[in-house]
């Protein structure tokens, strides 16, 4: 339909203009009757519909429709597969417009900065460019039926801790190049309809209104076309956020900050066309809702299937010292009470109303080889001995054990976030026991963030379930039978423990949280320390087997124009048919910065009979290989080589190349009076400057030049200290060593400044 949205906004008035910017009540937006405006719903989201009708509550205290619970965030980016999320996405779109949902509150695309955040069953990865080409898969997904996803919580909402008033504080680097990558690719990618800012400040600044994250960054930068909301009771100071860029308030603040709203255009503080605008982008986004109505035959069954398969895909198995794929025939136990009543999603705002749960239970019910024992309950840490009791007998009667271990909802949920990595004390307690008596034990994980695995070694198989959405019994049991064979890789690392995180001394402050470790987040710090973990990113096991091969870059002497085509070859050399997720990391040589050891840049899912060789294509391009420099503000990547890696995870590179880069864009130079000589001579454009002075330094010093150093025997000072003391020497120093005048020095540096 053509619309002319500006008249429209002209008959509006100052009121009409100020009630759009805010919520009608939780879930819906305001509509203008008089003038054909309607009044539309958004619900949470993102792995399932939550619309609540009565009596509205944001913390999924009341019911809400029966519906699907899909996988969680943090099983489905285990799948590393574009495809299957943009199906899961079009699965999302078509429920919502059967219900008459506008907006989808989703995905959530925070990194995961250490395990302890309550709300990582939410978010994608500790990786940012799988977090964000996830997102983007999904979000295309859901908006080809015209109903729009909000992509949250932007931004560097990464703890939950008094999450509504504490600042991330973080250096521009590490935003730049870990927590907002997600959301850049998914507005370039996908352009969602609509963003929720975060609730926390950003470096002493609301996320709500914040004009360099919601106009600068967002919409200039990235070309962002949709509305801003504010989470839910996010918003700080009303008419700041409007300025900034947060079009919608939400939910509805009792028309109070619509007030302000009017009163502050009345007074001349707040300039009437922005106020204008924002209703301008709202309406857009309405309006390519309802003018797009679209009949829908979606059915509860026909999703529960696809949840099944999602997660079958997704589930990512750990180890399997050949215990794995079980045999009908063979008398297996499960244990634990999550066998039965399996923790399936998060607490909290995502919190679905499933129609229909599977157990694993429920899904071997025709297998009369299966004994059970409940071991534990699955919402509590206490250790029962009668329960105990019985399980270990279970468990030494039977070939082989199943273990269903996990947390409980208490222990991480919206809201809160955990206070260590461990299962439940009872948990590991009769794990150990029953390893006591069985040799032959699988380990299946329900949980949304790692846990410590005190007894990894002594099991022979490991399978992380994470939370798996509703049909999470029937994928579970379809992986241990070998109907499904598991694909899924880590979308974050399993540290040993907790104080291997990164954040670890800085995660949790209530106000100021020190993001410390910069860029090195996830396997970014794990690799740079070298750092022996469980499981690294990237890391999942098949019930068949891979080789790689052929590796082919296309050029291998690139310009900052250039798209770089790498392919390989993946063959299935085992006797299953199976999926191979193909990784391509960078590796920066140049030293030009300090960087990861390297970061994933690409990554492809292929499909492959026994014996079938098939072909994976990657295309890199100049930001594959860049940093974000703030000296420059904008992404650069120095002239150099760079290393292409193909793996099968973070750490087990199969295939490497080079390339070399040859750059246009030059850092700008800033000489002044404490500009070391070390980084001139190191600069070939500043180099012929400060040449002279080495010389002389080097006779004042008595000391070789580089080429040919002195052996340094045991000298108090030494040639080397030499030569460290000149590269570090402020340039000040030349006229104090009388080498040159002071206005003399000062004229060489204004001419450098302008090289
Ligand atoms: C959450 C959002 C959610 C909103 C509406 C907030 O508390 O942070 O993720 O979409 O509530 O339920």
């Amino acid at each position: 339909m053509n619309r002319n949205v500006k008249e429209l906004i002209s008959q509006m008035t100052l009121e009409e203009k100020a009630g759009m910017c805010s919520g009608l009540d939780f879930w819906h937006l305001k509509g203008v009757e008089r003038l054909g405006i309607p009044s539309v719903m958004v619900s949470d989201g993102p792995h399932g519909l939550r619309k609540q009708d009565e009596q509205a509550d944001h913390l999924g205290i009341n019911d809400s429709i029966k519906a699907v619970c899909f996988p969680p965030a943090v099983l489905s980016a285990c799948s590393f597969d574009r495809d299957l999320m943009h199906e899961f996405g079009d699965a999302i779109g078509k429920e919502a417009q059967a219900n008459d949902l506008s907006v989808v509150l989703g995905p959530a695309v925070n990194i995961k900065r250490s395990p302890l955040c309550g709300r990582n069953f939410e978010y994608y990865s500790e990786d940012p460019y799988l977090a964000g080409e996830t997102a983007a898969a999904f979000i295309n997904g859901v908006q080809e039926h015209h109903v729009g996803t909000s992509i949250k919580h932007f931004a560097a909402n990464n703890q939950e801790f008094n999450r509504m008033s504490s600042s991330s504080d973080a250096d521009e680097r590490t935003l730049r190049e870990i927590y907002f990558p997600a959301f850049e690719t998914a507005v370039k990618k996908a352009q969602p309809y609509t963003f929720m800012c975060s609730y926390n400040q950003i470096n002493g600044t609301f996320a709500s209104e914040n004009p360099w994250l919601l106009t600068e960054v967002l919409r200039d930068e990235w070309g962002f076309k949709g509305y801003v909301m504010s989470d839910w009771g996010a918003v700080n100071d009303r008419v700041a956020g409007l300025k900034a860029g947060l079009e919608l308030e939400m939910p509805s603040s009792n028309g109070v900050y619509d007030k302000e709203i009017v009163e502050a255009v009345k007074d001349g503080s707040l300039d009437e066309a922005i106020l204008d605008q924002a209703v301008e982008r709202i309406l857009n986004i309405i309006f390519e809702y309802t003018d797009h109505r679209e009949e829908q035959a979606f059915t509860l069954e026909a999703d529960h299937d696809l949840a099944k398969k999602i997660a079958a895909e997704s589930m990512v198995l750990l180890k399997n010292d050949s215990i794995l794929p079980l045999k009908e025939t063979e008398k297996i136990a499960f244990i634990g009470e999550f066998a039965k009543k399996p923790r399936f999603q998060g607490g909290g705002s995502s919190h679905i109303n499933s129609f229909r749960v599977s157990s694993a239970l429920d899904a071997v019910s025709e297998n009369a080889n299966i004994t059970y024992a409940k071991g534990f309950p699955a919402n509590d840490d206490i250790y029962d001995e009668t329960l105990a009791k019985e399980a270990v007998e279970t468990a030494k009667a039977a070939d082989k054990v199943v273990i269903f271990a996990g947390l409980p909802d208490s222990f991480e949920s919206e809201g809160y976030d955990r206070t260590h990595m461990r299962l439940p004390e009872c948990q590991n307690r009769l794990i150990d026991e029953i390893l006591a008596v069985q040799s032959e034990v699988i380990i299946v994980l329900h949980n949304g963030s790692p846990v410590e695995m005190p007894w990894l070694s002594g099991v022979k198989g490991l399978l992380e379930a994470y939370l798996g959405g509703q049909a999470v019994g029937e994928a579970v049991a379809d992986i241990l039978f070998g109907k499904a064979c598991p694909c899924g890789k880590l979308a974050e690392t399993m540290p040993y423990k907790l104080s291997d995180n990164p954040s670890y001394l800085s995660f949790g402050d209530g106000k100021n949280v020190n993001y410390q470790e910069g860029i090195f987040v996830g396997y970014r710090y794990y690799d740079a320390k070298e750092m022996p973990v469980a499981f690294p990113f990237g890391y999942g096991l098949s019930y068949t087997s891979f080789a790689y091969s052929n590796l082919k870059i296309n050029k291998t002497e690139i310009g900052e124009d250039d798209t770089v085509t790498v392919s390989v070859d993946v063959t299935n050399t085992g006797d299953m048919e199976g999926k191979e997720i193909v990784q391509l990391y960078i590796s920066d040589q140049t030293k030009a910065a300090r960087r990861p050891i390297r970061e994933l840049k690409g990554y492809e899912k292929v499909s492959l009979t026994p014996g079938e060789t098939k072909t994976v294509v990657f295309t890199l391009n100049y930001r594959s290989f860049a940093w974000y420099n703030v000296g420059i503000k904008d992404w650069y990547a120095a002239s150099g080589d760079y290393k292409i890696l193909i793996g099968a995870s973070s750490r087990d590179m199969r295939l490497s190349g080079n390339v070399h880069l040859t750059a246009k864009k030059r850092l700008p130079i800033q000489v002044h009076m404490n500009t070391t000589l070390g980084e001139l001579l190191a600069d070939e454009r500043t180099a012929g400057y400060v040449a002279h002075f080495k010389k002389q330094l080097e006779g004042i010093f008595g000391m070789s030049s580089e080429g040919d150093k002195k052996e340094d025997g045991d000298v108090a000072i030494s040639d080397a200290m030499n030569h460290a003391m000149v590269a570090c020497m402020p340039l000040r120093n030349v006229v104090s060593y009388g080498m040159c005048g002071k206005k003399e020095l000062l004229d060489m540096i204004e001419k450098m400044n302008q090289l």
